[in-house]
């Protein structure tokens, strides 16, 4: 979503604060903009879609100034346009912001009662209006925006330049993410680190309800209250991380082939190889007094938890609790204090999933969490941080965070089913075996992309695509049909196979491919029967699995082969095919894959 960069620099920093957008492109954008301050003089610009589009701008008109902020921006309020992008802008100041002001409307009718002209349809606006009514009113600049910032309701991130002042920039967040960069002599500004990677690696996360003024020669940090606050400065490893995308052509492909390593490095933060047992650092949870647990995610990292609700069940008895955090946190769920709640993210920054994870908190509930981003805001609210080591994921369709994060749950699982005395030592340690070849079985799969290539020609013509699963490769059905419809914006849904015949069979006629997720297993036959039944109405299958062609008892469009894998571990190893599936498909139709149109990395709005 929205990103906000700031730089204080010694030479004209519009080019540098493009560079920085230009790293969090990744959290997806359908605008962007720069404001400077130039010999005391406020100016920016703004373009429409890309940010080449920007640059187009800048090398046309540039902007001079050594002190200046960038946003791109993902619509919330208002349509993409010009006009609503950012920066907004008065006569006295300009700022960029992230997230939702929730009593917009309140705000917008109080100015325009006080004979505010609103030029955009933006909540962002009202902030620099807001902001120049207090510097008329006499205040000096951060006074100014401290009064503004008490009336703004909301989760957001906002930066602000003022016209006269080449070296002051205001800085502060609510909810949203923001990091401080410090340069030699400069200082910077970002929505993460990675922004900030090219320019400095000494990083200060701003905490919720702090607000930052910034000069080139350093910050000065304030809480909600307004009392003077340090925080730490960190090293960050975002620089460490460079992201680029190798010899790939995206960073999807780039992603989804760094699974058997990532895999294999997340596994081995959670197993103890040597004696084939897991072995989970600073475990704080009682798994044995529990009575169930409560998972709430989104998207593809709520699938993982779908995923794990099977193993929970299975392994230690544990009833699971699930939804996604949308509906969760205002589902009022009656909740016994002490229970336990894990919530899965790759950003860490996901509104909905942090808004279940406080509701929690208030319910009395111990909070565990799967992250990617250990500085995250869901990182810091947890009693429990378990972290999934991917490494930056770039591409807006999650690939190597989701079996990442199925790695540490399948863990989690077994030491859960340890506790409560539900798994023998003999299970375990085949359970742990069956994850030791995990990455093994990934790569052997990303050896033999020809036959998605193949697949792709045929899927790309389709309109409606149905995925199936059972038992624990339901979820994986269901990520299937995700993945294609982010990256192809071809329509796909995932069904529990045995659901087929009360709804979607309706749909099948020749024209619709239909994916099965069939490894051989216990449900191996039922999903054979479901399939027949689609053939036999006409639907092309796709038969992914380790049996033979003839095991499925009927023509087949496309047979996938895959290795034979253990029950336990199969979603792992057949996330990789949906994944190839869906991106092979959406490169030979052409679309973005890396930000598919309207979606965002790190959904930090509800
Ligand atoms: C967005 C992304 C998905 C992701 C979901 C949850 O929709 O496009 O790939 O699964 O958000 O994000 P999180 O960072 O909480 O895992």
């Amino acid at each position: 979503m929205c990103g906000i960069v700031g730089i204080l620099g010694r030479k004209p920093v519009s080019g540098q604060l493009v560079e920085a957008l230009k790293r969090l492109e990744y959290r997806g954008y359908d605008s962007a903009g720069v404001a400077t301050v130039e010999n005391g003089e406020l100016g920016r610009r703004r373009a429409e879609g890309k940010l080449q589009n920007l640059e187009a701008r800048l090398a046309d008109e540039p902007l001079m100034g050594r002190i200046g902020i960038g946003h791109t921006r993902w619509a919330t309020h208002g349509a993409p346009t010009e006009t609503n992008a950012h920066p907004h802008m008065t006569k006295r100041v300009s700022v960029v912001h992230n997230g939702i002001i929730e009593n917009f409307n309140q705000l917008g009718s109080e100015l325009k009662s006080a004979g505010v002209e609103l030029s955009t349809d933006t909540d962002t606006e009202l902030i620099a209006h807001m902001v120049t009514r207090e510097l008329d009113a006499g205040h000096d600049p951060a006074v100014a925006v401290q009064h503004a910032l008490r009336r703004l309701e909301g989760a957001f991130a906002v930066a602000f330049i003022f016209k006269g002042h080449d070296n002051l920039m205001i800085a502060a967040r609510q909810g949203s993410p923001l990091a401080i960069g410090f340069g030699d002599g400069e200082m910077y500004l970002g929505s993460d680190a990675i922004a900030l990677a090219p320019f400095t690696d000494t990083i200060t996360y701003l905490e919720d309800g702090d607000w930052a003024v910034m000069t080139r020669e350093g910050v000065a940090i304030r809480d909600r209250e307004g009392m003077a606050v340090e925080r730490p400065v960190q090293k960050s490893v975002a620089s460490a991380l460079m992201v680029d995308k190798g010899n790939h052509r995206h960073f999807m492909a780039k992603e989804i082939h760094e699974q058997p390593e990532v895999v294999g490095h997340t596994l081995a933060h959670f197993i103890d190889f040597a004696n084939e047992r897991v072995h989970i650092p600073d475990l704080s949870i009682d798994f044995a007094s529990l009575n169930r647990i409560s998972i709430s995610a989104c998207g593809t990292a709520y699938y993982a938890g779908l995923i794990a609700k099977y193993w929970f069940e299975k392994l230690a008895r544990l009833p699971v609790e699930i939804d996604v955090a949308s509906e969760f946190r205002y589902r009022e769920i009656p909740m016994e204090r002490n229970g336990l709640a894990l919530f899965i993210s790759q950003s860490g920054e996901t509104a909905d999933t942090l808004a279940a994870l406080r509701y929690c908190r208030e319910q009395g509930q111990n909070i565990a969490s799967i992250v990617n981003v250990r500085e995250s805001s869901i990182a810091r609210d947890s009693d429990l941080v378990l972290p999934t080591l991917a490494g930056p994921e770039i591409g807006v369709a999650s690939t190597k965070a989701f079996t990442c994060q199925l790695a540490v749950l399948a863990c989690l699982a077994i030491a859960a089913g340890r506790a409560r005395g539900t798994l023998s030592e003999e299970t375990e340690v085949e359970l742990v075996g069956a994850l030791s070849e995990v990455p093994r079985h990934m790569s052997a799969i990303l050896r033999e992309v020809g036959a998605y290539d193949a697949l792709a020609h045929t899927l790309a013509k389709a309109g409606d695509v149905l995925y199936l699963g059972r038992g624990v490769n339901y979820p994986v059905a269901l990520e299937g049909a995700l993945k294609l419809k982010e990256i192809s914006y071809i329509h796909a849904e995932g069904y529990a196979a045995g659901e087929l015949k009360h709804g979607p069979i309706a749909l099948i006629d020749e024209a619709v491919p239909v994916v099965v997720v069939a490894p051989r297993d216990g449900m191996f036959e039922k999903i054979v029967s479901n399939l027949q039944e689609a053939a036999a109405r006409g639907g092309q299958i796709v038969f992914l699995s380790d049996a033979e062609e003839s095991a499925a008892g009927c023509d087949l469009m496309t047979a996938i082969k895959l290795p034979a894998v253990h029950t336990f571990t199969a979603p792992l190893v057949y996330a990789l095919p949906m994944q190839l599936i869906a991106y092979h498909t959406a490169v030979f139709m052409g679309t973005d894959v890396d930000q598919p149109r309207n979606l965002a990395k790190s959904v930090t709005v509800e």
